[in-house]
């Protein structure tokens, strides 16, 4: 009888959430960056933290969240890429809930770039980022789980599972970003959670702490098994 076992599955856990939508320097006043809001990272590392876990958030923007949630921010790719592998360190699960921007300028302006003549145009010279999530898939121990997000416009469930192999995730968190309940900015989300052997299960729409619980719920079981 371990009644804790239960009410906090993930007690002595280590999990490492990211969060947001990176921003990506142009010059010292602008950056480039996405529609992402962080609300589901931040949603998961609330749920994982109420099943017990000792949770880091590396987060592109800040967002209030419970005192207990080890906070690390990290605005852009590359920063975010440093914070994750340092907090990865012995940890036992990764979760790449972030809106990580796939590019980054080349060498962003050390000067704010000023107009020019009317007709002027202004080309910015962008290079991909590193792939954070696999960088981690790729690195990962006996034991670790790691879990991905697909963000989708199309071909949901196809993208979903090259993305499971692709990125050595064990979870693809497939999200419909056109989907009239899921994505960008909303309370609520729809997802269909892909693992490589299983049948894919739709998760809602319901609110992002629902469908959080519900991938942590998937997360213990995937923990249990590794
Ligand atoms: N991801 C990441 N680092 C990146 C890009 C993506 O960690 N540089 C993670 C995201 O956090 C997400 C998963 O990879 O968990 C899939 O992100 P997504 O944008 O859907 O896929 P990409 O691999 O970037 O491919 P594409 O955007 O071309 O579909
Ligand atoms: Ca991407």
């Amino acid at each position: 009888e371990l009644p804790e076992r239960d009410d906090l599955p993930l007690a002595g856990r280590r999990v490492v959430i990211t969060a947001g939508g990176t921003k990506e320097a142009i010059d010292p006043v602008r950056y480039l960056t996405n529609r992402s809001s962080g609300k589901m990272g931040y949603a998961l590392a609330e749920a994982a933290l109420a099943a017990g876990a000792d949770v880091t958030l590396v987060a592109a923007s800040k967002r209030p969240c419970s005192p207990a949630i080890r906070l690390v921010l990290a605005p852009s790719a590359k920063a975010m890429l440093a914070a994750v592998k340092k907090a990865m360190v012995g940890a036992d699960a990764f979760i790449a809930a972030a809106a990580v921007s796939d590019f980054a300028l080349a060498k962003p302006f050390d000067q704010k770039v000023k107009k020019t003549s009317p007709d002027a145009h202004l080309t910015l010279d962008l290079v991909q980022n590193p792939d954070i999530l696999k960088t981690v898939g790729q690195q990962k121990q006996p034991g670790q789980v790691v879990v991905g997000f697909a963000a989708e416009t199309e071909n949901l469930l196809e993208n979903a599972k090259k993305k499971l192999t692709s990125k050595g995730a064990d979870l693809i968190v497939a999200n419909d970003v056109l989907a009239p309940q899921a994505g960008f900015d909303k309370d609520s989300n729809q997802v269909t959670l892909v693992r490589a052997d299983q049948a894919p299960v739709t998760v809602g729409p319901e609110s992002k702490l629902a469908v959080a619980k519900k991938i942590i719920q998937e997360l213990v079981r995937l923990l249990d098994q590794a």
